[in-house]
């Protein structure tokens, strides 16, 4: 069922991250023990934030926010997967797909929102730290996360529905382990210039750019704030506190870029899937850990659950 020409599609085949028949056990195994080692860091942070009163500030509650999002993003990208691998069913329905399009947009502009009020935070942490506890009062902390999941709900609206007035589609297969949008928009048969081009405007500029800017600027004044500090062990600390969350962004905003913006081609699908299974893979299952090895805090609360 490779050529639709003209016809409605109601499945898509999720082609995998291989087709070669060995692999898909060792594939399997993979990816179940990346998601339950995933569920099982961040529910870790998850349990710990909400156990230890000293975790209970603006910074680790994002962080939980943090937790949540990841879970929800491997559990709708790696779950084809896994399911595959354990019933050899391939195909996905026409809505599933579409759902899972949705999600995914969403979460990775929560993701980005998230940690960029999270800079905000570190921004108010070191720059005004006597007035901390008034800027970042639970009102308005509570507001500023849910304004960034309501954003990253709406966001994905506009090209969501330019993707669902698609009628005709040259092919079902998905190049892809999920329905991600770049393999997707690749299949209709009408002109995809138009979503292309809200694809990259929105993805790009509105979403990447604006909140990238805004993480560069809190850390240029965390830097300035930072450098003025006279002595060595003074900056040391400051730049402690927000060693886990710059790295956390770093990491995310080199594969995002290299993911979507690169040019969308045919034969740089294949580059594009290890990029998206390093991005949608490696930074769910990095947020606890670099939360959890760099930070005494969440290493503390660890300790104290354990007793050692
Ligand atoms: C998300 O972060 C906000 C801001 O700190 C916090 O008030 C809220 O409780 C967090 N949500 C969850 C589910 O922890």
């Amino acid at each position: 069922m490779d050529h639709l020409n003209q016809s409605m599609v109601t499945f898509f085949i999720i082609k995998g991250i291989s087709d070669v028949p060995e692999l898909q056990i060792p594939i399997f195994l993979l990816v179940l023990l990346i998601y339950l080692l995933t569920l099982g860091g961040n529910m870790t942070i998850l349990v710990l934030v909400y156990l230890d009163p000293h975790l209970h500030t603006p910074m680790y509650f994002f962080l939980v926010n943090l937790s949540i999002l990841d879970m929800s993003s491997t559990t709708v990208t790696l779950h084809k997967i896994i399911l595959t691998g354990l019933t050899g069913n391939r195909a996905t329905s026409y809505v599933s797909c579409m759902a899972q399009m949705y999600f995914v947009g969403s979460f990775i502009t929560d993701e980005l929102l998230v940690l960029t009020a999270m800079s905000y935070d570190r921004y108010v942490a070191i720059c005004n730290p006597l007035r901390y506890t008034v800027i970042m009062n639970h009102r308005d902390s509570a507001l500023l996360a849910i304004a960034c999941w309501v954003l990253g709900l709406i966001e994905v609206i506009p090209y969501m529905v330019l993707i669902g007035g698609f009628s005709c589609y040259r092919s079902n297969v998905v190049n892809h382990f999920f329905c991600d949008v770049v393999p997707v928009i690749k299949l209709p048969c009408n002109d995809t210039s138009t979503l292309e081009i809200l694809f990259i405007f929105e993805g790009a500029f509105l979403l990447t750019l604006s909140p990238f800017l805004l993480t560069f600027l809190s850390y240029i004044f965390i830097i300035v704030t930072i450098m003025k500090i006279h002595t060595r062990a003074g900056r040391h600390k400051a730049f402690y506190t927000c060693s886990s969350h710059l790295t956390i962004v770093i990491l995310l905003y080199t594969t995002l870029i290299c993911q979507y913006l690169t040019p969308i081609k045919e034969d740089s699908l294949e580059y594009n899937k290890l990029l998206a299974l390093l991005n949608m893979v490696a930074v769910p299952i990095l947020n606890p850990l670099i939360y959890s090895l760099k930070n005494k805090d969440v290493k503390n609360a660890l300790k104290k659950k354990l007793h050692f």
